[in-house]
């Protein structure tokens, strides 16, 4: 596995940051895309929710590609980054890294776009608050 070289790294916030588990496997033994893409949308949802300042739900994912395996052990890092913004929707590029455990190589194994809207009580769209450095999750803090 390649080292993540300077013109290839993470975009983003570093958002959630999981280690993956034998439950996590397919039948086959390798970790289940769509524990993958859970993990991506839990990431985008808590980016959605900071930027919303409230509830967001998602409406769509678009453009999600696998691009290597991640095995048990993996530290998977997922990094999110708002790409648009609609009235009451915004489009978050999601990223997903995986470093094996005993060692300090990354690359990059999953990206791809997830739409949340804000909703209000009812769950019904409602406009995103304007933004400013306090909820603008771009540059959240990551501590
Ligand atoms: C999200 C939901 C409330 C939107 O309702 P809706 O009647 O489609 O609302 P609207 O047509 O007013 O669209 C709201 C926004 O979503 C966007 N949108 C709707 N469908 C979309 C799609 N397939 N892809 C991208 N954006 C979409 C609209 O463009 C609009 O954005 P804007 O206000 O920034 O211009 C409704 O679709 C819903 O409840 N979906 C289920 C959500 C869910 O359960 N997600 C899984 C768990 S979080």
């Amino acid at each position: 596995m390649p080292a993540a070289s300077a013109s290839q790294l993470p975009e983003g916030v570093p958002t959630i940051r999981v280690i993956a588990m034998p439950t996590d496997t397919n039948p086959a033994g390798d970790v289940f895309g769509g524990w993958i893409i859970s993990q991506m949308d839990l990431a985008a949802g808590t980016t959605a929710a900071f930027r919303a300042n409230g509830r967001a739900a998602t409406v769509a994912i678009n453009g999600v590609v696998f691009l290597e395996p991640v095995v048990v052990g993996d530290e998977v890092s997922i990094y999110t980054h708002i790409t648009r913004e609609g009235r009451t929707s915004m489009t978050i590029h999601v990223q997903t890294w995986r470093r094996a455990r005993h060692t300090h190589l990354t690359s990059k194994v999953t990206e791809g776009d997830f739409t949340f809207v804000a909703l209000d009580e009812n769950r019904r769209p409602r406009p995103l608050p304007p933004a400013t450095p306090g909820n603008s999750p771009n540059s959240a803090p990551t501590v």
